[in-house]
């Protein structure tokens, strides 16, 4: 994890927010790298929950709440942790994260064992809104995605005149106000979702459950997750919402431990029915062809943006050797992304930066390549360092501009390149005009 977090900061995937002023706990920014994977991800989950789909639409809620919605959702009365207080070193812990010797609970900051009671913590981010101070002008940055597509529901059914089956999808900013973020991004205080929530006839929620289970395996192999370091929980009966018929966890294999990317649950009609309770309104569906009036059950794939940018780097980080400028073999850090979540797709470098038709060449391939994919130019340095830069940042194409391409070593290389391939290292050589069909349908 340590190589993880500092290769994170060197190549600029992700930073400490605030770091020049010591960091804000538990919030993070993501450098020009970390920007381009996540809008990989995000980009890539909205085109196959929702642009591929007849049956999904998407949302795009406001993240300021109002309180009757997090009221009704059971988020202001039970979206809590159990927290104890260190009296010895006034940490704040989650009771379920002590330490223990010899049957006592203890603090694993300074070792003491004079804590306090387990107290209930709510998670969520309290605001103001307006000037007035009053209890009535509390809002809630909201904590999850979800409850907007709920609160929406009967607007986005009238608009789209979607029938059941059918789903609302959301990716967005939510908050929580963990006690103890940890595992780098993994428990963040600000984090986005990527949430569908999925509604159907009650008697269609198992089998759709085990669907989205399904789908959302089938996504996190073809964004290039190793397939043996995810795992599903089918979560026990005792440990799920109450209202819950079922619910997977989608586990991933981090080196700090087991731990879940994402849940699909099958939510009942729960969430529906307390919003229809709170608010008095008729959040039901009318089904033309039996003539029933009912409310829909729901089935949600709720994944994390975070978590799995963060499953992205872990999988795709490796060690090799490749020679360096004098054939001798050194350790290569290597980001083995799928093309298709890589920052940066293919680099493009002129043999010699003092060369100036292999310049010019290579600012011609740059402009032809560009309204294609995100390609970066590089000319500083021997030419085995510029393709190390690029393996080390997970690029998985390198073109190089040389004196064949010139047309000086004949004129059948003219206007030819090497296309080098990132993980087996191997260069062919290709035409110029052959390469914006040719690197992108080695992407898809
Ligand atoms: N609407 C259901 C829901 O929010 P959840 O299991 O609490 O369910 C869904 O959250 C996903 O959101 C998690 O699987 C995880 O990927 C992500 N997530 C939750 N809390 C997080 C945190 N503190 N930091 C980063 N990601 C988080």
């Amino acid at each position: 994890m340590e190589k993880i977090v500092s290769l994170c900061k060197r190549r600029g995937f992700i930073f400490q927010s605030s770091e020049i002023y010591g960091g804000l706990n538990g919030v993070w920014d993501y450098g020009p790298l970390g920007t381009e994977l996540k809008n990989n991800l995000k980009q890539y989950w909205w085109q196959v929950m929702v642009r591929e789909r007849d049956d999904v639409v998407g949302l795009d809620g406001a993240i300021l709440t109002h309180p009757a919605v997090l009221k009704a959702s059971g988020h202001v009365d039970t979206f809590t942790d159990p927290m104890v207080d260190c009296r010895t070193c006034k940490a704040r812990l989650r009771a379920d994260q002590l330490a223990e010797k010899n049957g006592a609970r203890q603090c694993p900051n300074c070792g003491g064992k004079d804590l306090t009671e387990a107290r209930p913590f709510n998670l969520m981010f309290q605001t103001q809104m307006g000037a007035s101070a009053d209890p009535a002008s509390i809002a809630y940055l909201r904590p999850e995605t979800a409850q907007s597509i709920f609160v929406q529901f009967k607007n986005v059914l009238d608009v789209s005149r979607k029938k059941l089956p059918f789903g609302i999808a959301q990716i967005g900013k939510a908050f929580r106000n963990e006690i103890n973020p940890r595992n780098f991004t993994f428990r963040s205080r600000e984090f986005e979702q990527m949430e569908l929530e999925y509604f159907c006839r009650p008697e269609q929620g198992m089998d759709l459950l085990a669907y989205w289970l399904k789908e959302r395996i089938r996504f996190y192999e073809e964004i290039g997750i190793s397939r043996k370091r995810l795992h599903v929980l089918d979560v026990p009966e005792k440990e799920r919402a109450f209202y819950s018929k079922g619910t997977f966890d989608i586990e991933y294999e981090f080196p700090f431990g087991r731990q879940e990317l994402e849940g699909v649950a099958y939510r009942t009609d729960y969430d529906l029915q307390q919003h229809i309770k709170a608010s008095g309104k008729p959040l039901d569906y009318f089904d033309e062809e039996t003539k029933e009036r009912f409310v829909p059950h729901v089935v949600e794939p709720s994944a994390g943006v975070d978590r799995t940018v963060l499953a992205l780097i872990c999988d795709a980080y490796d060690e090799d050797s490749a020679p360096d400028e004098k054939g001798k073999m050194e350790t290569r850090i290597v980001m083995r992304f799928h093309p298709r979540m890589a920052p940066i797709k293919c680099a493009i470098f002129p043999l010699l930066r003092n060369k100036e038709a292999l310049v010019a060449k290579a600012r011609e391939v740059q402009a032809l390549l560009r309204p294609h994919m995100n390609v970066f130019y590089d000319e500083g340095g021997a030419i085995g360092r510029r393709y190390r830069r690029q393996d080390e940042i997970g690029t998985p194409f390198g073109v190089t501009i040389d004196f064949e391409t010139l047309g000086e070593k004949g004129e059948g290389l003219r206007d030819t390149v090497t296309l080098r391939d990132r993980d087996s290292m191997k260069q062919e050589r290709v035409a110029i005009k052959d390469l914006p069909q040719l690197i992108p349908s080695k992407i898809r």
